[in-house]
């Protein structure tokens, strides 16, 4: 008799925790957490780059839009790596909430997506192999050359306008790719953000930046054209953010010497 009732207890115990935990009252995953699935390109560092030694997806930008969302309330971030040309599309078929990936906030792209309050500035730079011998002093000086960029960014539409009848332009679906056809000598320069070309020069020793063309970017997140509830929280948090030491310990992170 005993047995029966112990038995029935544990029994009465154990469907009562199962049905508490599909419920999702407690935390066994899915139902409850609220997850802010964001795009990125990880090829630009510091701002979003593989972890050389696990292949995890770090930098200022993943920093950042993970204390934005700890901000707005979110469980987690779930990040998805793309090329950047694919990160404006999948940001309007809803694949993911918001895009951070160095983006530089456009007028073009106005019309297709909104962005937050700027976070970062940012010109073009042109990086060149040690010892080629290239010298540039305007934009000019790239007449004829190799010039490697990124499918979709700023640099890519900027060669493209400046130097499409008189140069050969190479684009490529990630600077990695870029990069690395700058090293092997199949481009003469690679057209890319100031920021991250100084990453570079200081990660491959046989590379230099020989001149910056001042095109005064600024970098935004961007969310889905209309999705002003999400926006707005983004920039409350970007806002409180950037005023707070938690921005210069960010900064120094990834930009400190
Ligand atoms: N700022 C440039 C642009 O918006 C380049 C951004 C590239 N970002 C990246 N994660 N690959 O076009």
């Amino acid at each position: 008799m005993r047995n029966i009732t112990a038995y029935l207890s544990v029994v009465l115990v154990v469907s009562l925790l199962l049905a508490v935990a599909s419920s999702g009252c407690i935390g066994t995953g899915t139902t409850q957490e609220k997850v802010l699935v964001v795009g990125t390109s990880a090829d630009f560092p510091p701002f979003e780059y593989k972890n050389a030694s696990n292949g995890q997806i770090t930098g200022f930008d993943i920093d950042l839009i993970k204390l934005v969302a700890k901000k707005m309330g979110y469980d987690r971030v779930e990040i998805k790596d793309m090329d950047f040309d694919s990160l404006i599309p999948a940001l309007q078929a809803g694949k993911v909430d918001v895009v951070i990936a160095g983006m530089t906030i456009t007028p073009e792209r106005e019309k297709v997506v909104d962005f937050s309050i700027p976070y970062w500035e940012a010109d073009q730079a042109v990086l060149v192999r040690k010892g080629s011998g290239i010298k540039v002093s305007s934009v000019e000086d790239l007449k004829g050359k190799k010039i490697g960029v990124e499918k979709g960014t700023t640099g890519a539409i900027y060669v493209k306008k400046h130097l499409g009848n008189s140069s050969t332009i190479k684009e490529y679906p990630t600077y990695v790719a870029a990069i690395e056809a700058l090293l092997n000598g199949q481009v003469d320069a690679v057209v890319l953000d100031s920021p991250v070309a100084e990453m570079f020069s200081k990660k491959y020793n046989s590379v230099e930046i020989v001149y910056t063309i001042k095109t005064g970017e600024h970098y935004g997140i961007a969310v889905k054209k209309g999705n002003k509830k999400l926006l707005d929280g983004i920039n409350k948090a970007l806002k409180e953010i950037m005023n707070s030491p938690e921005w210069n310990k960010l900064v120094e992170k990834y930009f400190g010497s």
